[in-house]
């Protein structure tokens, strides 16, 4: 198996820092790439994409979607792996070493804030994801049209169903993350993946070959341009920050756990690769079957939650199916989570010298708290809006349109205008297009949207 890679005691010449030689990191090439692609892969792909999808008109917001991952999306993973490595620190403390006294550092801090609002609400619906497991496993999911909606609506409306849930996601992701990165995080997702894959590709292969499936993969393929207005340029925008864990901290924190000498450029490719196609495959399990059984494309959050078991349920075993497609999407949530919890955990045991344990209790602590608001809003706290939002789509708004973007800019403005390229991106046609997309497309194309997108210029 793979061998552990010792960090250097170096010191690196932009800065001048010593490294900390026992730093815990990732082991190998592969393990460092599917514990990114861990990241990337979640809720994202499986439960946001599909709802996102069917609400904005399918495949006009699809074909948006990839512009911004392949345009925006890769550079900017590249800029932060790139920053983390180089650092060898955590989100903070990445723009600390390497721009000692600039302000330069509150990106970073933006980041952990961003991990604590995320987290608040996909805690949330990782917790509908365990409580299907559980479900399926007794019995107790319907598989007909009517009964899945109802059964859903039942959950996420119970006044402490969802909160429970909610607290179990929270022990067990913070009990991977306490293991560390190479034992905990990186030993539980190389598991993982590859069963995901297979069950997904089982989900598919049922869902196209039901009657009317065709109907579906049009909605998902064959563009309808006139859907696009600037808010749906902004919602694919931010979903693919949200998809790629982009500009919040989460890729630099993995970056400096990187190998010395992986190619980032490949990497970050590879992961919005596999990423994207796992997303359309989640897209091609679940519209097939919306058409099939005549649910609405524009359910948003319940989309999955009613689709999967219905799906999954007609074939012989199952409610084993159902079960194991849960396990998975829990299984794939929990890669995400644990990259969310990094970028707090690494920054109070790196910058405010806590022992690991305790900057993991703090940070679900910090979690379980925010994340009340967030899922009561589907139940007990549904009239309370702020901006006419309730709280979960509040901070699903505000960190993924938003604090995510922004921070984009920020990560790509400095790295393209502020940092010299060679040292950090290396030579080579893919150092020089990713610097160049970070000093002008990146900054310019977010932008734009962001602006257009808030109505900001209309
Ligand atoms: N990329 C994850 C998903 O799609 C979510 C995530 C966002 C993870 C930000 C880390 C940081 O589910």
């Amino acid at each position: 198996m793979a061998v552990a890679e010792p960090a250097r005691q170096s010191t690196t010449q932009e800065t001048g820092v010593k490294r900390k030689p026992e730093r815990d990191g990732f082991s190998t090439h592969i393990g460092a790439l599917l514990a990114t692609l861990g990241s990337a892969v979640g809720l994202g792909n499986i439960w946001k994409f599909p709802a996102f999808a069917g609400k904005n008109g399918g495949a006009a917001f699809v074909l948006v979607y990839l512009a911004c991952v392949f345009v925006v999306g890769i550079p900017l993973m590249v800029a932060e792996l790139s920053i983390g490595r180089a650092a060898r620190a955590n989100a903070v403390g990445t723009f600390k070493r390497l721009s000692p006294k600039r302000p330069w550092f509150l990106i970073g801090a933006g980041g952990a804030v961003a991990a604590f609002i995320i987290m608040a609400f996909y805690t949330d619906v990782a917790g509908w994801v365990f409580a299907y497991v559980f479900r399926a496993l007794t019995g107790a999911l319907p598989t007909t049209v009517e009964g899945t909606s109802a059964a859903f609506d039942q959950l996420v409306s119970s006044s402490w169903e969802p909160l429970i849930w909610q607290w179990i996601v929270l022990a067990v992701t913070t009990t991977i993350v306490m293991a560390g990165v190479k034992k905990g995080i990186e030993g539980a997702i190389r598991r993982l993946m590859p069963a995901l894959l297979v069950l997904l590709l089982i989900s598919v292969a049922r869902a196209v070959t039901l009657p009317g499936a065709a109907e579906g993969v049009a909605f998902l393929l064959k563009p309808d341009l006139s859907r696009l207005s600037w808010s749906v340029v902004l919602l694919a925008m931010g979903l693919a920050f949200f998809k790629l864990s982009l500009g919040m901290g989460t890729m630099i924190t993995y970056g400096s756990y990187m190998p010395e000498k992986s190619n980032l450029f490949l990497t970050a490719v590879r992961v919005a690769a596999a990423d994207t196609t796992i997303s359309l495959l989640a897209g091609l399990a679940i519209f097939p079957a919306v058409f099939h059984f005549g649910f609405e494309p524009t359910a948003g959050p319940a989309l999955l939650f009613n689709t999967i078991p219905a799906v999954l349920g007609s074939l012989p075993f199952g409610r084993l199916f159902t079960a194991s497609f849960f396990v998975l999407t829990a299984a794939a949530a929990t890669g995400a989570m644990l990259s969310l919890l990094e970028v707090p955990i690494a920054y109070l045991h790196e910058e405010r010298n806590l022992p690991r344990r305790t900057a993991a209790l703090i940070t679900a602590l910090g979690i379980a708290v925010l994340g009340v608001p967030a899922t009561l809003s589907t139940g007990p706290l549904a009239g309370l809006k702020i901006f006419g939002l309730t709280f979960f789509d509040l901070f699903d708004f505000l960190s993924q349109n938003i604090l995510m973007p922004i921070g984009g800019i920020a990560i790509a403005v400095y790295v393209g205008w502020f940092l010299r390229r060679q040292k950090l991106l290396g030579e080579g046609p893919a150092a020089r297009y990713v610097s160049a997309a970070l000093k002008f497309v990146v900054p310019v194309a977010i932008g734009i949207i962001l602006l257009n997108g808030l109505g900001l210029f209309a």
